[in-house]
């Protein structure tokens, strides 16, 4: 049944650079996030993970094999995931050339390097803690380097950085570790199980094949532990039709490979 047309939206949504503009330039390096600063985004989305000496790394995959060389530098190491890798070793893989030519020699950052251009770049982070059930501690190994880095002062906590997480008990822990700092849970809870999670995350961020309006409005209707309605960032929309669609049900954000795309598709002349 049709029910009752949408309100008409009354602003844009965000629209979050997935892993930088990945369409454009190799996912997760610093080459991705300054081509997203070059089309004019300020908000990028990143993987983090954690290698075998406890650093963290930003690369999306749990291995080395699609984004890198590793099965050419380092023979014999399958399965090349990354727990097994040290710091040094992965800064030693090219993490372009996969993508093309131009890109030969990119890497893959460590969070701090991460962060450090994108605060030059005056860009906000959607971090994303990958695979927690992998990485015991990674939850505090990532507020450390915040912290460290200042993103953990109470400006970038209001305005500029939100963790997100498939684990439920990874963001928990983000939460009780540190309270002011926002969250969002990935994936589609039941609309029953909202409530619970509505106790430590702020946003709950579904793939947009799953999303609705009714999801929409059924997350809207809730508020987060800072007391804010609960929002809604859909993942991952690359094209006009699907912006238009998703910008339908009301979202927040829209986290896209191609964010230019969905700018020019959602924008409200
Ligand atoms: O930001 C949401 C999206 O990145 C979650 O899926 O697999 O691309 O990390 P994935
Ligand atoms: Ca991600």
């Amino acid at each position: 049944t049709a029910g009752a047309p949408a309100p008409a939206r009354t602003r844009d949504p965000l629209v979050i650079s997935h892993r930088g503009a990945s369409a454009y330039a190799p996912e997760n390096t610093l080459a991705a996030v300054d081509r997203a600063d070059a089309l004019g985004f300020d908000w990028v989305e990143n993987d983090v993970q954690l290698t075998k000496d406890g650093v963290l790394v930003v690369i999306h995959d749990t291995d080395l094999k699609r984004t890198t060389d590793a099965e050419a530098v380092f023979p014999g190491r399958a399965p090349w995931a990354v727990k097994d890798f040290t710091a040094a070793e992965i800064a030693r893989l090219d993490a372009g050339s996969w993508f093309g030519a131009q890109y030969t020699g990119a890497r893959v950052p460590t969070l701090r390097q991460y962060l450090e251009r994108i605060g030059h770049n005056r860009q906000n982070l959607l971090l994303e803690i990958k695979s927690p059930e992998i990485y015991p501690g990674i939850e505090r190994a990532t507020l450390r380097v915040l912290r460290q880095e200042g993103w953990l002062d109470s400006s970038h906590v209001r305005d500029r950085l939100v963790i997100q997480s498939f684990g439920a008990n990874s963001l928990r822990t983000v939460h009780k570790e540190r309270p002011d700092v926002v969250t969002g849970l990935l994936g589609t809870p039941a609309v029953a199980d909202l409530p619970s999670y509505a106790e430590f995350t702020d946003e709950i961020n579904p793939s947009y094949t799953s999303a609705s309006g009714t999801y929409v409005a059924a997350v809207h209707a809730l508020k987060g532990p800072h007391h804010k309605r609960l929002r809604v960032n859909v993942w991952t929309v690359n094209n006009r039709a699907h912006a238009l669609r998703v910008a339908g049900y009301g979202v927040d954000g829209i986290i896209s490979n191609a964010p230019d795309v969905v700018r020019k598709a959602t924008a409200i002349r």
